[in-house]
């Protein structure tokens, strides 16, 4: 199937709604009652009834935003796609296999940073992600590469057969005030461009926000965009379905 852009895919990230729940419910257990607010589930569903082609959390060896309860409970209760966004450690690979996700977008973790830094080193830990992609594969759940429009990580995300990456879009839309914003948007195009002679499919996620999503949009062969923090941040203002539906429309 060509891809154009009149039908990128939509997947959002809510772990920033759980953010804000554990800046507050930390230390309370899930069932406390409707009190443990706001529920990333709950906006995940919003999320899909305003558009959303996918969900997609993150649940973090720290367990700082998303928790295990809430991923058994937007597997159960999501209509779309469960996108799980997970480090490779053997607890939560575990967890991926027995849930069995759609799709799972390997990224590395590491405790310290905020947010997921930069893309997964596919060239320097080959044999792990080699062994966790297979497992996906097997149990019948698509792997997501979440790497960096770098050509070796591109070309060894090929050859470990992941059918799918995710193009670290950090950089350049860290650049987006900056010098370097042309050229990494560049970057990412001819990333993407190799990727897709690869016969990989493109997908890419990582600070794009409703002024810089323009301008992504001309990155070719993209099948999904994965967002998070600029749309639970929208919809403080807005709402849930109205933040959703105004960045679906840019896909349209
Ligand atoms: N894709 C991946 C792999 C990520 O780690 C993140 C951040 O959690 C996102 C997409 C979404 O990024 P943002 O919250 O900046 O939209």
């Amino acid at each position: 199937m060509t891809i154009t852009a009149s039908n990128i895919l939509l997947g959002v990230n809510v772990d920033h709604c759980a953010t804000v729940r554990q800046a507050r419910f930390r230390e309370h257990a899930l069932d406390h009652g409707n009190e443990v607010e706001p529920d990333p589930v709950a906006f995940a569903l919003l999320c899909e009834q305003a558009g959303a082609d996918g969900i997609t959390m993150h649940l973090r060896e720290d367990r700082r935003h998303v928790q295990d309860a809430d991923i058994r409970r937007a597997h159960a209760q999501i209509r779309t796609r469960l996108n799980f966004e997970m480090g490779c450690s053997d607890e939560i690979v575990a967890l991926a296999l027995e849930l069995k996700p759609h799709s799972v977008c390997l990224v590395p973790e590491s405790r310290e940073e905020v947010t997921t830094e930069g893309g997964l080193d596919i060239v320097g830990q080959k044999s792990r992600v080699g062994d966790v992609v297979s497992a996906m594969t097997e149990a019948g759940i698509i792997t997501s590469l979440f790497i960096d429009p770098d050509r070796a990580h591109i070309e060894a995300s090929a050859e470990l057969k992941a059918p799918w990456i995710e193009l670290h879009t950090g950089a350049y839309a860290n650049a987006y005030y900056g010098d370097r914003r042309a050229a990494e948007l560049e970057i990412l195009c001819q990333g993407a461009e190799l990727a897709h002679r690869l016969g990989l499919v493109v997908n890419a996620g990582h600070g794009i926000n409703y002024t810089n999503i323009s301008e992504v949009l001309e990155i070719p062969h993209l099948h999904e965009l994965n967002i998070g923090h600029t749309i639970v941040s929208r919809a403080l203002f807005v709402g849930v379905e109205q933040a959703v539906r105004e960045m679906k429309a840019f896909l349209k």
